[in-house]
């Protein structure tokens, strides 16, 4: 036989050698959740390990991502009240931007991301401002924009677009500009689709929609095409970086995405993903460690130059023990 791929597999010293995927702590981010209050840490309850933590309390998970090697955190908040259209969101004392301020005063040495949505901080818990039962999207390209600003002017080192309206990118860049900020970068959810996997999140933020669903701005989980369409939008708009989420289930569209554009893609790792890998390994049905170490493996291996996952620390540690990497 002149082939044999079993060569290269013979020993653990040849199989890094011709390893095809590399993967690095740099271009992990982990997501974290900010409530207003004080001396709270509360866990997440379909989410154990994640917490919601108010801002006076918050310096333990940064540490904690800090002494794990992870560089960037990505911030959602949950505000103290919520209204129509959710002004908490681009409030210079709301949630994210009082967080923003004592996180970056005392932790400069990490990149703060922020997600840009509205539904935490609706009433109803939908994306965006309504017209009637339906979500306006242009009014709240508006909204969305001034809430960019917001975090930029209170210290986002990045902003993350979320809603999945229309022209929110353009929208964004240019209120960033216009007041200055023409160094921030965008990375855009691009291909977010309405996802049974967001559940946990959604408890998490207190963010489910009152009345019906996201279908009318997410999209549709059967579609590919669709993700391609909207992510050469965003380029088009100005982002930099742009995204595909979930992640597990979606990286064919991941693949194809990054194939065809060749732009820094993110994969979010979401809560339901979290969520089962935990259930699963509280059950003794799977090992924990392997399943963080292989699927986030796979996520690179597809195309994901940058995987944002609530695993970030466990990831960083275990490419320091050699178990992923
Ligand atoms: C806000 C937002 C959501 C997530 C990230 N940003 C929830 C949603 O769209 O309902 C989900 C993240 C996760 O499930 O981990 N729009």
């Amino acid at each position: 036989m002149l082939y044999r791929p079993r060569r290269l597999r013979s020993s653990e010293a040849v199989r890094s050698m011709v390893r095809e995927t590399r993967v690095s702590a740099d271009s992990l981010i982990y997501p974290m959740f900010v409530i207003e209050g004080e001396n709270i840490k509360e866990e997440i309850e379909a989410m154990p390990g994640q917490y919601r933590y108010s801002i006076d309390r918050m310096g333990e998970c940064l540490e904690e991502v800090i002494a794990a090697g992870v560089k960037s955190v990505m911030l959602f908040g949950i505000p103290a009240y919520k209204d129509e259209i959710g002004s908490d969101a681009w409030d210079d004392n709301g949630i994210i931007q009082k967080a923003l301020r004592a996180a970056k005063e005392k932790y400069p040495e990490l990149y703060y991301i922020t997600d840009v949505c509205l539904c935490e901080y609706t009433s109803h818990g939908h994306c965006g401002a309504l017209c009637g039962d339906h979500v306006d999207n242009d009014k709240t390209l508006e909204l969305l924009a001034r809430t960019a600003v917001s975090h930029a002017r209170a210290g986002a080192d990045m902003v993350a677009p979320s809603d999945m309206m229309d022209g929110r990118v353009g929208a964004i860049r240019n209120a960033l500009d216009e007041n200055g900020f023409i160094n921030t970068p965008i990375m855009a959810y691009s291909a977010k689709y309405a996802s049974a996997f967001y559940g946990p999140f959604r408890e998490a933020a207190g963010s489910a929609p009152a009345f019906g669903d996201r279908k009318s701005y997410q999209m549709d989980f059967h579609n590919t095409d669709e993700a391609v369409r909207e992510a050469e939008l965003d380029i088009a708009e100005g982002a930099d970086i742009i995204m595909v989420k979930p992640g597990m289930a979606y990286l064919d569209v991941l693949y194809r995405i990054k194939e065809k554009f060749k732009m820094p893609t993110a994969l979010y790792s979401v809560s339901g993903e979290y969520a089962m890998i935990k259930a699963g390994a509280k059950l003794g049905y799977i090992d924990e460690e392997k399943m963080i170490c292989e699927t986030a493996a796979c996520m690179y291996r597809a195309g994901a130059d940058i995987l944002i996952t609530y695993f970030a620390k466990e990831i960083a540690q275990y490419i320091k023990k050699g178990l992923i990497g």
